[in-house]
Protein backbone atom coordinates (compact mmCIF):
# COMPACT_ATOMS: atom_id res chain seq x y z
CA UNK A 1 0.00 0.00 0.00
CA UNK A 2 1.47 3.21 -1.08
CA UNK A 3 1.66 6.05 1.51
CA UNK A 4 -0.62 8.25 -0.21
CA UNK A 5 -3.52 5.62 0.19
CA UNK A 6 -2.98 5.68 3.74
CA UNK A 7 -4.41 7.94 6.25
CA UNK A 8 -2.77 8.48 9.60
CA UNK A 9 -4.57 9.91 12.60
CA UNK A 10 -2.21 11.77 14.78
CA UNK A 11 -3.47 12.21 18.24
CA UNK A 12 -2.14 15.47 19.16
CA UNK A 13 -0.29 16.15 16.24
CA UNK A 14 -0.74 19.74 17.12
CA UNK A 15 1.32 19.28 20.00
CA UNK A 16 5.65 19.52 20.12
CA UNK A 17 6.01 16.03 19.39
CA UNK A 18 3.02 15.53 16.94
CA UNK A 19 3.71 18.53 14.57
CA UNK A 20 7.28 17.11 14.11
CA UNK A 21 5.58 13.78 13.52
CA UNK A 22 2.83 15.21 11.12
CA UNK A 23 5.48 17.10 8.79
CA UNK A 24 7.35 14.27 8.23
CA UNK A 25 4.59 11.97 7.33
CA UNK A 26 2.84 14.70 5.27
CA UNK A 27 6.51 14.48 3.15
CA UNK A 28 6.43 10.83 2.79
CA UNK A 29 3.52 11.34 0.84
CA UNK A 30 0.86 9.87 4.04
CA UNK A 31 -2.72 11.41 4.43
CA UNK A 32 -2.68 12.99 8.04
CA UNK A 33 -5.70 13.98 10.31
CA UNK A 34 -5.39 16.08 13.50
CA UNK A 35 -7.08 16.45 16.32
CA UNK A 36 -7.39 19.41 19.06
CA UNK A 37 -9.52 21.13 21.62
CA UNK A 38 -7.70 24.09 20.32
CA UNK A 39 -8.52 25.96 16.75
CA UNK A 40 -6.10 27.99 16.94
CA UNK A 41 -3.01 25.48 17.36
CA UNK A 42 -4.50 23.52 14.33
CA UNK A 43 -3.35 26.89 12.21
CA UNK A 44 -0.31 27.03 13.69
CA UNK A 45 -0.07 23.59 12.40
CA UNK A 46 -1.33 24.14 9.02
CA UNK A 47 1.65 27.33 8.69
CA UNK A 48 4.30 25.16 9.68
CA UNK A 49 3.60 22.19 7.19
CA UNK A 50 4.76 22.64 4.01
CA UNK A 51 2.30 24.38 1.49
CA UNK A 52 2.40 21.81 -1.30
CA UNK A 53 1.49 18.85 1.31
CA UNK A 54 -1.63 21.16 2.66
CA UNK A 55 -4.02 19.60 0.93
CA UNK A 56 -3.43 16.17 2.36
CA UNK A 57 -3.66 17.73 6.10
CA UNK A 58 -7.38 17.02 7.26
CA UNK A 59 -7.67 19.31 10.89
CA UNK A 60 -10.64 18.86 13.39
CA UNK A 61 -11.22 20.44 16.65
CA UNK A 62 -12.39 17.93 18.99
CA UNK A 63 -11.78 16.55 22.55
CA UNK A 64 -10.92 12.97 22.82
CA UNK A 65 -10.34 13.24 26.57
CA UNK A 66 -13.58 11.11 27.68
CA UNK A 67 -15.08 8.20 25.75
CA UNK A 68 -17.65 10.42 24.59
CA UNK A 69 -15.68 13.05 23.46
CA UNK A 70 -13.32 10.51 21.50
CA UNK A 71 -16.04 8.58 20.09
CA UNK A 72 -17.81 11.77 19.40
CA UNK A 73 -13.86 12.84 17.87
CA UNK A 74 -13.79 9.56 15.77
CA UNK A 75 -17.62 10.16 14.44
CA UNK A 76 -16.77 14.02 12.63
CA UNK A 77 -13.71 12.91 11.55
CA UNK A 78 -14.85 9.57 10.08
CA UNK A 79 -17.99 11.64 8.43
CA UNK A 80 -16.00 14.79 7.40
CA UNK A 81 -13.02 12.83 6.01
CA UNK A 82 -15.75 10.99 3.62
CA UNK A 83 -16.79 14.34 1.90
CA UNK A 84 -13.57 15.49 1.58
CA UNK A 85 -12.24 11.71 0.67
CA UNK A 86 -9.76 11.45 3.12
CA UNK A 87 -10.56 8.01 3.12
CA UNK A 88 -10.05 4.90 5.64
CA UNK A 89 -7.74 5.51 8.35
CA UNK A 90 -5.21 2.86 8.26
CA UNK A 91 -2.57 3.69 10.89
CA UNK A 92 -2.90 6.09 14.69
CA UNK A 93 0.11 7.86 16.22
CA UNK A 94 -1.12 9.08 19.53
CA UNK A 95 0.99 11.24 21.24
CA UNK A 96 -1.15 13.01 23.79
CA UNK A 97 -0.37 15.07 26.86
CA UNK A 98 2.04 17.90 27.54
CA UNK A 99 5.71 18.53 27.04
CA UNK A 100 6.27 19.50 30.75
CA UNK A 101 5.33 19.47 34.67
CA UNK A 102 7.24 21.03 37.51
CA UNK A 103 4.09 21.82 40.02
CA UNK A 104 6.43 20.94 43.05
CA UNK A 105 6.97 17.70 45.72
CA UNK A 106 3.77 15.80 46.28
CA UNK A 107 3.24 17.67 49.69
CA UNK A 108 3.15 20.43 48.16
CA UNK A 109 0.40 19.39 45.31
CA UNK A 110 -3.11 19.04 45.05
CA UNK A 111 -5.12 15.89 44.01
CA UNK A 112 -7.01 18.39 41.53
CA UNK A 113 -3.58 18.72 40.05
CA UNK A 114 -2.89 15.39 40.35
CA UNK A 115 -6.36 14.73 38.47
CA UNK A 116 -5.43 17.15 35.36
CA UNK A 117 -2.04 14.93 35.17
CA UNK A 118 -3.68 11.92 35.13
CA UNK A 119 -6.15 12.97 32.76
CA UNK A 120 -4.02 14.34 30.31
CA UNK A 121 -1.12 11.39 30.38
CA UNK A 122 -2.87 8.61 30.92
CA UNK A 123 -6.99 9.02 31.00
CA UNK A 124 -6.99 10.39 27.20
CA UNK A 125 -4.38 7.71 26.21
CA UNK A 126 -6.85 5.45 27.23
CA UNK A 127 -10.17 7.31 26.12
CA UNK A 128 -8.93 7.62 22.63
CA UNK A 129 -7.23 4.47 21.81
CA UNK A 130 -10.14 2.62 22.80
CA UNK A 131 -12.35 4.92 19.96
CA UNK A 132 -9.47 4.56 17.34
CA UNK A 133 -7.76 0.92 18.05
CA UNK A 134 -10.98 -0.46 16.00
CA UNK A 135 -10.42 1.23 13.37
CA UNK A 136 -6.86 -0.56 12.60
CA UNK A 137 -6.44 -3.26 14.95
CA UNK A 138 -7.67 -5.83 11.73
CA UNK A 139 -5.36 -4.23 8.95
CA UNK A 140 -2.27 -6.39 8.39
CA UNK A 141 -0.66 -3.14 6.52
CA UNK A 142 -2.17 -0.75 9.53
CA UNK A 143 -0.64 0.50 12.88
CA UNK A 144 -1.27 1.82 16.17
CA UNK A 145 1.46 3.66 17.72
CA UNK A 146 2.06 5.40 20.75
CA UNK A 147 4.52 8.13 22.26
CA UNK A 148 5.75 7.88 25.46
CA UNK A 149 8.75 9.70 27.90
CA UNK A 150 11.62 8.30 30.14
CA UNK A 151 10.00 10.33 32.79
CA UNK A 152 7.66 7.35 33.79
CA UNK A 153 10.47 5.70 34.71
CA UNK A 154 12.53 8.23 37.10
CA UNK A 155 12.11 11.83 38.51
CA UNK A 156 13.56 13.78 36.50
CA UNK A 157 14.61 16.85 38.55
CA UNK A 158 12.84 17.56 41.97
CA UNK A 159 9.60 19.07 41.56
CA UNK A 160 8.52 16.58 38.42
CA UNK A 161 7.02 13.99 40.68
CA UNK A 162 3.59 14.29 39.33
CA UNK A 163 5.00 14.51 35.51
CA UNK A 164 6.30 10.75 36.31
CA UNK A 165 3.31 9.95 37.78
CA UNK A 166 1.05 10.36 34.90
CA UNK A 167 3.98 9.21 32.33
CA UNK A 168 4.32 5.89 34.28
CA UNK A 169 0.58 5.51 33.81
CA UNK A 170 0.75 5.59 29.92
CA UNK A 171 3.43 3.16 30.44
CA UNK A 172 1.84 0.46 31.86
CA UNK A 173 -1.51 1.21 29.41
CA UNK A 174 0.85 0.53 26.69
CA UNK A 175 2.52 -2.56 28.08
CA UNK A 176 -1.08 -3.69 29.08
CA UNK A 177 -2.49 -3.15 25.22
CA UNK A 178 0.96 -5.08 23.80
CA UNK A 179 0.38 -8.26 26.29
CA UNK A 180 -4.00 -8.26 26.12
CA UNK A 181 -3.75 -8.17 22.13
CA UNK A 182 -0.58 -10.57 21.36
CA UNK A 183 -2.03 -11.11 18.22
CA UNK A 184 -3.74 -8.35 16.47
CA UNK A 185 -2.96 -7.97 12.71
CA UNK A 186 -1.92 -4.55 12.75
CA UNK A 187 1.54 -3.34 13.83
CA UNK A 188 1.23 -1.99 17.72
CA UNK A 189 4.26 -0.37 18.72
CA UNK A 190 5.24 2.12 21.62
CA UNK A 191 7.89 4.90 21.25
CA UNK A 192 9.89 5.77 24.19
CA UNK A 193 11.43 8.86 24.05
CA UNK A 194 14.28 9.72 26.92
CA UNK A 195 15.59 12.58 25.90
CA UNK A 196 13.72 16.76 26.20
CA UNK A 197 12.17 17.02 22.71
CA UNK A 198 11.61 20.64 21.41
CA UNK A 199 11.46 22.86 17.97
CA UNK A 200 14.27 23.80 16.46
CA UNK A 201 14.48 27.35 17.96
CA UNK A 202 14.08 25.98 21.46
CA UNK A 203 16.74 23.08 21.54
CA UNK A 204 19.01 23.32 24.72
CA UNK A 205 21.34 20.21 25.97
CA UNK A 206 19.71 16.71 26.58
CA UNK A 207 16.93 18.28 23.49
CA UNK A 208 16.32 16.59 20.29
CA UNK A 209 14.82 18.43 17.62
CA UNK A 210 10.88 17.55 17.24
CA UNK A 211 11.84 16.90 13.15
CA UNK A 212 14.46 14.29 14.02
CA UNK A 213 11.89 12.23 16.13
CA UNK A 214 9.09 13.16 13.59
CA UNK A 215 11.32 11.37 10.95
CA UNK A 216 12.02 8.33 13.29
CA UNK A 217 8.41 7.87 13.77
CA UNK A 218 7.14 8.47 10.50
CA UNK A 219 9.83 5.63 9.20
CA UNK A 220 8.89 3.41 12.12
CA UNK A 221 4.66 3.80 10.15
CA UNK A 222 5.67 3.29 7.30
CA UNK A 223 8.23 0.73 7.25
CA UNK A 224 6.33 -1.19 9.30
CA UNK A 225 8.96 -3.83 10.39
CA UNK A 226 8.24 -4.53 13.39
CA UNK A 227 5.25 -4.98 15.98
CA UNK A 228 4.93 -5.64 19.68
CA UNK A 229 8.22 -3.09 19.96
CA UNK A 230 9.25 -0.77 22.79
CA UNK A 231 11.53 1.36 20.75
CA UNK A 232 13.29 3.13 23.14
CA UNK A 233 15.50 6.44 22.04
CA UNK A 234 17.70 7.85 24.10
CA UNK A 235 19.88 9.57 21.87
CA UNK A 236 20.11 11.10 18.50
CA UNK A 237 21.86 8.07 17.14
CA UNK A 238 18.98 5.79 18.10
CA UNK A 239 16.67 8.46 16.14
CA UNK A 240 18.65 7.89 13.21
CA UNK A 241 18.78 4.08 13.46
CA UNK A 242 15.12 4.24 13.86
CA UNK A 243 14.75 6.33 10.89
CA UNK A 244 16.97 4.53 8.26
CA UNK A 245 15.58 1.36 9.54
CA UNK A 246 12.20 1.39 10.86
CA UNK A 247 13.57 -0.52 13.88
CA UNK A 248 15.89 -0.02 16.74
N1 LIG B 1 8.24 17.31 24.92
C1 LIG B 1 9.12 16.44 25.44
O1 LIG B 1 10.21 16.84 25.90
C2 LIG B 1 8.82 14.97 25.44
C3 LIG B 1 9.87 14.06 25.66
C4 LIG B 1 9.60 12.70 25.70
C5 LIG B 1 8.29 12.26 25.51
N2 LIG B 1 7.30 13.16 25.32
C6 LIG B 1 5.92 12.64 25.18
O2 LIG B 1 5.31 13.11 23.99
C7 LIG B 1 3.91 13.24 24.21
C8 LIG B 1 3.47 14.59 23.68
O3 LIG B 1 4.17 15.62 24.36
P1 LIG B 1 4.37 17.08 23.74
O4 LIG B 1 5.63 17.61 24.28
O5 LIG B 1 4.18 17.05 22.28
O6 LIG B 1 3.17 17.85 24.46
P2 LIG B 1 2.28 19.05 23.85
O7 LIG B 1 3.11 19.95 23.02
O8 LIG B 1 1.53 19.65 24.99
O9 LIG B 1 1.27 18.28 22.88
C9 LIG B 1 0.35 17.36 23.39
C10 LIG B 1 -0.88 17.42 22.55
O10 LIG B 1 -1.86 16.55 23.16
C11 LIG B 1 -3.09 17.09 22.89
N3 LIG B 1 -4.12 16.67 23.84
C12 LIG B 1 -3.99 16.44 25.17
N4 LIG B 1 -5.17 16.09 25.69
C13 LIG B 1 -6.06 16.08 24.66
C14 LIG B 1 -7.45 15.78 24.56
N5 LIG B 1 -8.16 15.45 25.62
N6 LIG B 1 -8.04 15.86 23.34
C15 LIG B 1 -7.33 16.22 22.24
N7 LIG B 1 -6.02 16.53 22.28
C16 LIG B 1 -5.40 16.45 23.47
C17 LIG B 1 -2.89 18.59 23.01
O11 LIG B 1 -3.83 19.16 22.15
P3 LIG B 1 -4.52 20.56 22.41
O12 LIG B 1 -4.08 21.29 21.19
O13 LIG B 1 -5.94 20.20 22.44
O14 LIG B 1 -4.00 21.12 23.69
C18 LIG B 1 -1.48 18.80 22.46
O15 LIG B 1 -1.50 19.22 21.10
C19 LIG B 1 3.66 13.06 25.71
O16 LIG B 1 3.15 11.76 25.95
C20 LIG B 1 5.04 13.17 26.31
O17 LIG B 1 5.17 12.35 27.46
C21 LIG B 1 7.52 14.49 25.27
Amino acid sequence: MSASDRVVVVLGGAGTVGSGIVKSLLERGFRVAVVSRDGARLEKLRSFVPAPARDRLHTLVGDVGSEEGAEATKGALLKSAGKKSVGKVTDVVSSLGFSWWQGGPPHTQTLQELHWVLETLLLSTFTSWKAFFPLVKENPSGSYTFITGGAGERLLMPGTGFLTLGAAGALAFCRVVREEYPDVPCKLNEVKIDMGVATPERLRPGYVSHLEVGEAVASLVEKGSVSHAVLCASSPADLKTLTLEGKI
